[in-house]
């Protein structure tokens, strides 16, 4: 069973995001308007494949069965651990894989892994091989157009699409563009063209600046088949709608609390990375800002509690 085959085209996923997409933010995010696919944040093969580094990996693995559809992301360069992590990975429950071929934090790429795929083809083959040997589960990719420039996309896709991924999800930007310039969407339909010449099996998924689930439609007609949102679910937590709706101050809020009680639920610590969450949910109201700056003052879940009360 290809797992990508059960979306209507225009399908939208929530995107791998390291220190967001985790176990509460995503069902926060489920709460507030769900995606229909879900991403984990990425794992590290070297990791998984370690005794000592084992238990973090099986922690960032967690879901819930509500999340499904979730695909496991997991990155590295070793071949034989790629094999390793997927079958763990469909032994947890996943159906689906996915495989970094895009992180541009230099920590990664100095590894050999994430963006640093993409200036060794060869290898990057290899590991899709290797993902694709192992039975059960359906193995995707994500990626950027190429390293340096954008004018890369065409050689290094290629080479990806050679191996008939069953998704493959691209950031219309270089490594090197990190997100500094704006997304290539006009490379979309030459994209959709060589997709269909050498892997029409391949689902295509458009990454980069959208906004909003209603944008889906537009890629479609372009023939990708779905989007993937990152960053705009920081700006508006309900970017999934597929009809956009305005969102009151008591629903940001009661988001947040949501958000609080599955932090505290999941055991998720320390403290301070949630205090990044809480601009989602205070915003865009008279006096956001003076509650944002007293709720980066707390230095717990029960004082986030107390300023928010009865707001
Ligand atoms: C905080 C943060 C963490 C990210 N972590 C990952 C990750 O673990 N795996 C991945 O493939 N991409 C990761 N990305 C990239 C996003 O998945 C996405 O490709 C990128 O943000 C562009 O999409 P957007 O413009 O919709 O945000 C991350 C991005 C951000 C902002």
């Amino acid at each position: 069973m290809n797992f990508w085959s059960q979306f209507e085209k225009g399908f939208t996923c929530l995107a791998p995001m390291e220190g967001v997409t985790d176990i509460a933010f995503r069902q926060v995010v489920a709460h507030a308007a769900r995606p229909d696919i879900f991403f984990t944040e990425f794992t590290n093969v070297n990791s998984y494949s370690s005794e000592k580094g084992r238990p973090n990996a099986l922690e960032r693995l967690k879901f819930e069965p509500s999340e499904q559809p979730i695909v496991a992301q997991i990155w590295g360069k070793n071949p034989e651990m790629f094999a390793e992590t997927v079958a763990a990975v469909r032994d947890l429950g996943f159906q689906a894989v996915d495989i970094n071929m895009g992180c541009p934090d230099r920590h990664v790429v100095a590894t050999g892994g994430g963006s640093g795929l993409i200036r060794t083809p060869e290898l990057a083959k290899e590991i899709i091989r290797a993902a694709q040997s192992v039975p059960g589960i359906t193995v995707s990719v994500k990626t950027r157009l190429g390293y340096t420039k954008a004018d890369e996309w065409r050689a290094w896709l290629t080479n990806i699409l050679e191996e008939h991924p069953a998704a493959l999800t691209v950031h219309l930007r270089s490594k090197k563009e990190m997100s500094k310039v704006d997304a290539h969407y006009e490379l979309v339909p030459e994209i959709v063209a060589l997709k269909n010449e050498l892997s029409p099996e391949t689902k295509l998924i458009i990454n980069g600046d959208i906004k909003s689930a209603a944008d889906a439609q537009k890629f479609v007609d372009q023939g990708a088949d779905g989007i993937m949102i990152g960053r705009g679910v920081f700006q508006n937590p309900f970017c999934f709608e597929r009809e956009p709706k305005e969102h009151s101050k008591e629903e940001l809020i009661d988001l947040m609390r949501y958000h609080l009680d599955l932090y505290e639920k999941y055991g998720l610590y320390p403290y301070d990375p949630l205090k990044h969450f809480y601009k989602i949910y205070i915003n865009n109201f008279p006096g956001a800002s003076d509650l944002r700056a007293k709720l980066m003052l707390t230095k717990s879940i029960a004082e986030a509690r107390e300023i928010i009360k009865g707001l």
